[in-house]
């Protein structure tokens, strides 16, 4: 089976591209895919420093002040010569229109921070932290054209229990992202 090639979004410090990146370099996604691209809708995002580090190719192109429409026009021009299977959004920020969903039609997959059928949208673990839950779940799925409704891949579980602060509910999830986000693609990417 020939390795897929992936782009990965990121809109700012990129440590679940991080986590992906060691796992194909030298882990569960070694024999799976390839990084063929970085891009960031920030210019200035801090993952962009940590993909050239790896040396990967990155990019950028400013979603700021842009209609959804012209940005995304923008960007699948950019994607057009990389050849793209799979889009992997890892922190990235902005809703996607049908336009850039229907060019990559069930093949962009997305890591949110909670349960997509209880909490969409940005802040998922000020949602845990401030409804008390003992526990929350990860939620990797493929991205639909509604806001976290796309078809769930895989849920993975995190304890709360005693964690009384945000930062430390914080590190309980992204913790569990680094490790769950590379095995929920594997399931995808060799399917
Ligand atoms: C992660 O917690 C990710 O699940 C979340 O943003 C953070 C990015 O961190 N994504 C969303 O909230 C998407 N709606 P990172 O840049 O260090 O990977």
């Amino acid at each position: 089976m020939s390795k897929k090639r992936i782009a990965i979004f990121i809109s700012g410090r990129g440590s679940n591209m991080e986590a992906i990146v060691r796992q194909v370099q030298d882990g569960i996604l070694k024999d799976v895919c390839e990084i063929a691209l970085v891009f960031s809708n920030k210019p200035q995002a801090k993952g962009l420093e940590i993909a050239k580090k790896f040396g990967l190719p990155v990019a950028a192109i400013p979603s700021k002040g842009k209609s959804r429409e012209a940005f995304e026009r923008e960007v699948l021009e950019l994607l057009q010569p990389y050849r793209i299977d799979y889009v992997v959004l890892a922190g990235f920020m902005r809703i996607l229109s049908p336009l850039f969903i229907r060019a990559y039609k069930n093949r962009i997959i997305n890591i949110h921070p909670a349960d997509t059928r209880l909490f969409q949208g940005v802040g998922g673990y000020e949602w845990a932290f401030e409804n008390k839950l003992p526990s929350t779940k990860i939620t990797v799925h493929f991205v639909d054209e509604g806001v976290d409704t796309g078809p769930i891949i895989a849920q993975r579980e995190v304890d709360l229990c005693g964690a009384d602060t945000l930062e430390e509910v914080e590190r309980r999830g992204l913790a569990a992202e680094h490790e769950f986000y590379s095995q929920a693609l594997r399931k995808v990417l060799t399917e």
